[in-house]
């Protein structure tokens, strides 16, 4: 074989794999459609859950994440027009922390260039084979437009919603849950410092609105939208005026605005296949799995997904045990459904359903505010979003 373990994608998923293989001392290859620079600047996820900031942090590639991440011991669900804080740290003994996940695929492509370890960026035609077999193979043409093949133990689809590796698996293998919502985020990115210290997220009538944050010097902002509309359609003024309807307070909130450095819609939606495997190969992150973004899980149950692969194909290649690879599926499930109801749970909760009929709305207020004043509640939103132990999400 040419390697080990074949991984099909450089996001966070492929990456933290690659790196945990190697660790391992097993031999990977990360082949990625894309260039090192497209997925550097990708602006994505920003909340790492603390058992994410832990495992970067044994991994070695936390030094960037402790300096510059910005900790949050707590947020606030903003509605009636005013804040409703939950204390994260009180509730539950743990934190967030606020760093971009293109920062986290910044920090293990420099970990994987100074050890020499090979990613392949803008590859084409990825195409696997052989998956029932001990030696699946994936073939593809390089960045120069060279036909090439890597034969492999094992593949690592790591390729994210709309990579090739769920579709490589058979019709009928796997079952597919799937869940569309009537909302869409519009993304902003913008240089001004954040109007407030911590996360705010927003139920209000016009739609749900988020106040995040980059950096003492860059916000982060979303706001609810209609799937069909078009990001042409949103000037920066209109997102302005629109955010601060939304946000705006009985006490007199201020939302400070600058210049948009970046702007895009994504439609929002819950899918899980099972299971996450088809023979040699196991599926890992968005590629099996996408959560709607409230609740802030996806980049972080990529993570998860990893690191029971890693130790289910240690066992697998060096012990010749197969047991954990045969979990594999099970043990990464029971999160996944835990982040899928949660994040299911968030959205309901904050968003403004444009079919749903004045009761359905006043049950929602009724359990925001329960939410926000009862410990029972508020600590089972808590332990949630700073994330479970990983050895127990269920
Ligand atoms: P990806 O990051 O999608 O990586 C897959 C990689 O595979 C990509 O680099 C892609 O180019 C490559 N690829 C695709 N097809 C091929 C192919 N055929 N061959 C080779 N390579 C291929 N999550 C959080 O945890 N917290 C948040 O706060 C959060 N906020 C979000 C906000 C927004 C607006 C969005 C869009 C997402 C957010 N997420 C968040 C979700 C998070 O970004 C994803 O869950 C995460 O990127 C999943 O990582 P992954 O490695 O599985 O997939
Ligand atoms: C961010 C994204 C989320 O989905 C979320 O729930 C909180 C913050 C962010 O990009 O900062």
């Amino acid at each position: 074989t040419d390697t080990q373990v074949g991984i099909i994608g450089a996001g966070p998923a492929g990456l933290v794999l690659s790196y945990l293989l190697h660790l391992e001392g097993i031999e990977a290859v990360v082949l990625e459609a894309r260039s090192r620079e497209y997925v550097e600047q990708r602006v994505r996820a920003g909340v790492c859950e603390q058992p994410t900031v832990e495992l970067l942090r044994e991994l070695g590639v936390g030094e960037r994440l402790a300096a510059e991440g910005l900790p949050h011991r707590g947020l606030s669900l903003r509605f009636d027009r005013a804040d409703h804080r939950i204390d994260l740290a009180e509730l539950t003994g743990k934190a967030i922390t606020v760093y971009g996940q293109q920062e986290i695929v910044k920090d293990l492509i420099a970990a994987h260039a100074g050890k020499g370890l090979p990613i392949e960026f803008e590859v084409s035609d990825v195409e696997l084979h052989g998956l029932d077999t001990e030696s699946p193979r994936v073939s593809y043409h390089d960045s120069e437009g060279n036909a090439r093949e890597l034969n492999c133990a094992v593949i690592a689809g790591c390729d994210g919603f709309h990579g090739i590796s769920r579709p490589s698996i058979p019709a009928g293998e796997l079952t597919a849950y799937d869940h569309q919502y009537p909302f869409a985020w519009l993304g902003v990115l913008a240089r001004t410092p954040p109007s407030h210290e911590e996360l705010i997220y927003t139920h209000h009538e016009r739609g749900f609105a988020l106040h995040s944050m980059r950096s003492p010097e860059v916000t982060r902002l979303y706001l609810q939208v209609d799937p069909i509309e078009r990001i042409e359609d949103w000037s920066d003024d209109r997102i302005w005026h629109e955010l601060e309807q939304r946000l705006e307070t009985r006490d007199g909130f201020s939302l400070r605005e600058g210049p948009v450095l970046e702007k895009s819609i994504t439609p929002m939606r819950s899918f899980v296949v099972e299971p996450m495997r088809y023979g040699r190969l196991f599926l890992a992150g968005d590629a099996a799995h996408i959560v709607p973004p409230t609740g802030a899980k996806g980049m972080n149950l990529a993570i998860a997904d990893v690191r029971n692969l890693s130790r289910a194909l240690k066992a697998l290649l060096c012990d010749n045990d197969g047991e954990l690879a045969a979990s594999y599926s099970d043990r990464c499930l029971r999160r996944v459904w835990r982040a899928e109801h949660f994040s299911w749970f968030m959205t309901s909760m904050l968003h403004t359903d444009p079919n749903a009929d004045a009761f359905q709305h006043r049950l929602q207020l009724s359990q925001l505010r329960y939410t926000a004043s009862s410990r029972a509640a508020a600590t089972s939103l808590a332990e949630n979003y700073v994330g479970l132990p990983f050895d127990r999400a269920d």
